[in-house]
């Protein structure tokens, strides 16, 4: 079976977190936002991420993209260890390989549809010309080629969210993480945008973590693990169609 060879030989796993931890704060405030968190993203595949609000999804998408340092266990993405190579290094890799859809977009109000777009390649040391030229491709890609001269602030919200996505697959990373990306959009809209992710995802080994509240979009998962209070206490198959024939038991 495929889900029980992958998991041993480890050559299909793009995230593999174990024992995780991230407490913010100290003393008697403390929170321990994540409590040993075990989990495996295989390459290719859409992993959603659910959960009542507080247990934990923010932190540790944000720990597996290395916008937020762990306090403990393990975690690998993409073959890294970002608490092994350092902040700079990691500021790198995630330049390079990993990108980040926000629920609220996140776009820059000053810059134009195209500009917000070719940011991670002007990060990466990409031309502004060539960025540029980049930008207007993935956006024509989702249906905005004709937006690309517009500031964000004029396109709906549906529309933000395919710059936000746009964003983070521009520079063709191999992780993208979003953070309930669908919550601020109507039902259509929010379908259109999961429909994009998995287009984006077929047939690039790109891997996504997609956090969501949204029962009406769990169609689109391959398989969906479940958090309450900092773990991940389930991992079912999704109902897409690359749906695996059997559970994966959740790693003790
Ligand atoms: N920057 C922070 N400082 C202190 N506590 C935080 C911070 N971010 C999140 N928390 C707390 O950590 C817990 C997990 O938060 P979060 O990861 O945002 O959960 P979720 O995304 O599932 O709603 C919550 O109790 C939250 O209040
Ligand atoms: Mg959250």
């Amino acid at each position: 079976m495929r889900v029980d060879a992958t998991v041993q030989d480890g050559q299909n796993i793009a995230v593999r977190c174990r024992g995780v931890t991230k407490t913010y704060g100290a003393g008697p405030s403390a929170v321990k936002a994540l409590r040993g968190v075990d989990l495996d993203v295989e390459r290719g595949e859409l992993l959603m991420l659910v959960g009542p609000s507080g247990c934990g999804k923010t932190t540790l998408i944000s720990v597996v993209a290395g916008v937020l340092n762990r306090d403990g266990g393990e975690c690998e993405v993409l073959g890294e260890d970002f608490a092994r190579i350092g902040p700079a290094a990691t500021t790198r890799f995630r330049a390079r390989n990993v990108g980040f859809v926000f629920q609220a977009f996140n776009l820059i109000p000053t810059l134009t549809v195209a500009e917000n777009v070719a940011v991670p390649l002007l990060i990466n040391g990409v031309s502004r010309r060539e960025a540029i030229a980049k930008a207007a491709e993935v956006l024509s890609r989702v249906g905005l080629g004709d937006r690309t001269n517009d500031v964000p602030t004029r396109l709906s919200g549906g529309q933000q969210q395919r710059v936000a996505i746009s964003r983070a697959l521009v520079h063709d990373p191999k992780l993208i993480v979003c953070d309930e990306p669908t919550s601020a959009l109507d039902h259509a809209t929010g379908q259109r945008v999961m429909e994009l992710l998995r287009e984006v995802a077929e047939g690039h080994d790109l891997s996504l973590v997609v956090v969501t509240h949204d029962a009406r979009i769990f169609e689109f998962a391959d398989r969906i693990a479940e958090m309450d209070d900092g773990r991940i206490v389930r991992l079912s198959t999704g109902q897409s169609h690359k749906k695996a024939e059997h559970e994966l038991p959740v790693v003790k």
